[in-house]
């Protein structure tokens, strides 16, 4: 490659055919299974105002203070390539009244989102989610909906040695008492901290608890917990989302220091980890957010969603043996006359949805045969001056070897009659 060839930017990814036909394969099934569960697709764009990710995510997240793609248009607007989907979903489902359209709303989403992180296997600077919303319901039942969703993709593409780790984070009030014992007990630690623990310290000390620092791991096994401040509702809560994974039989691992890293959350808090996967371990996080919808303008809605990581599932994903689409017809022309034969013909097999390709660059019999057989095709129709002069053309089976002649004009519903 020399020094004028163009790259792709650092942290992006080409999906070559090879690996779109997985994707593929993935999304179908995807689809599949959340329509099975009553969730419709969303689209929303690429960027959105900035404010919408501040306001939503937080702005002291890591995802808003350090990963955004974010300009200033030439109308002056302050822009951001979307980093998360949630605070999109809600701004969509605000905008268009969803709410009064339906009390509940099942919503699900395949779609490219943007981080300016550190590069690494299973972490890109554009990468994919596939991930649900469902708004309108404050209800335990729906946790596990949404959770048993998340499994139930997760097993149907393959996926073994699956980690639920849940925690609820409670509601705000609980959260408000939380933080301070929590203050309390960081504070006699506090020179011992690393800067990012002690700038989280007074804005938000609750993402302590995500350190990966072992020296602050130990210090926190001794740390208050958040279910000793769970209001009693928050328990109720709680109780009865573990009761009906119980009912489901989906096992769990109670994680009370989980508390993800986006501010909208609150209670239900779970993240599924696989041990297929490297250090990015995370295929999915999610949560409940009853006080986004409102926080962003609309009446005050319960949702509760999560997202998974597309690459990180492929990554999981072993013996993915996604097929590839089989062409089925191969037809081989010689000569300048058969070219608009040639054409005109695969045109028609087409129309009748049977796979079928030609030779675009003028080969040899030979190696046009070649050609049909590397790409395992179940015929080749052989078209050259002699067959249009007899109009009878030359069929080749090749999983028998056997060819015959069928008349030019009887050739397609010949074929359409064979089963490939
Ligand atoms: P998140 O934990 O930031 O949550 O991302 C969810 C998943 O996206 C992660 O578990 C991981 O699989 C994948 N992911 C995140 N960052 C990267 C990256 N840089 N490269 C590759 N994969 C990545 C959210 O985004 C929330 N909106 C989830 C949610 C939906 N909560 C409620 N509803």
């Amino acid at each position: 490659m020399n020094n004028k060839t163009i790259r792709s930017i650092k942290g992006t990814q080409d999906i070559l055919p090879e690996e779109s036909i997985k994707w593929q394969s993935l999304e179908n099934e995807i689809r599949k299974i959340t329509s099975h569960y009553g969730y419709e697709e969303i689209r929303t764009p690429a960027f959105e105002q900035t404010k919408l990710f501040s306001r939503g995510v937080g702005e002291e997240t890591d995802i808003v203070s350090k990963e955004m793609y974010s300009w200033t248009d030439q109308g002056g607007e302050n822009l951001t390539l979307k980093p998360e989907l949630t605070a999109s979903v809600a701004r969509a489902y605000i905008q268009h009244n969803l709410g009064l359209v339906s009390p509940v709303n099942k919503l699900y989403y395949i779609d490219a989102l943007f981080r300016r992180e550190r590069p690494q296997k299973g972490r890109y600077r554009q990468f994919h989610q596939f991930g649900v919303e469902a708004f309108g319901s404050e209800h335990p039942e729906i946790d596990a909906e949404v959770i048993a969703l998340a499994i139930s993709i997760f097993y149907s593409v393959g996926l073994e040695e699956l980690q639920l780790n849940i925690n609820s984070i409670g509601s705000p009030e609980c959260r408000k008492n939380y933080r301070i014992a929590l203050q309390e007990f960081l504070k006699p630690h506090f020179s011992n901290l690393s800067e990012t623990s002690q700038k989280r310290f007074n804005n938000n000390p609750l993402r302590i608890l995500d350190t990966k620092a072992p020296h602050e791991i130990n210090i926190l096994n001794d740390a208050p917990i958040i279910s000793n401040y769970w209001t009693d509702e928050d328990e109720t809560h709680f109780k009865k989302v573990i009761e009906y994974l119980d009912i489901l039989e989906i096992k769990y691992q109670l994680m009370p220091r989980l508390v993800r890293g986006l501010d909208y959350y609150t209670r239900t808090t779970f993240e599924i980890t696989s041990s297929n996967l490297g250090a990015q371990d995370a295929i999915c996080g999610g949560g409940r957010y009853d006080g986004l919808v409102e926080m962003l303008g609309g009446k005050p809605t319960p949702g509760i969603g999560f997202a998974a990581g597309m690459e990180r599932l492929l990554l999981a994903m072993k013996n993915n043996q996604s097929k590839k689409n089989k062409v089925q017809i191969y037809i081989v022309g010689l000569g300048d006359n058969a070219r608009g034969t040639v054409i005109k013909l695969a045109e028609e097999l087409r129309q009748q949805n049977i796979a079928t390709e030609f030779d675009v660059l003028r080969r040899s019999l030979k190696a046009q045969l070649r050609e049909a057989n590397k790409m395992g095709v179940s015929y080749a129709i052989i078209i050259g001056d002699k067959e249009l002069e007899s109009n009878q053309l030359e069929l080749k089976n090749f999983s028998t070897g056997n060819q015959q002649k069928i008349e030019l004009n009887k050739i397609v519903e010949h074929m359409n009659s064979l089963s490939f």
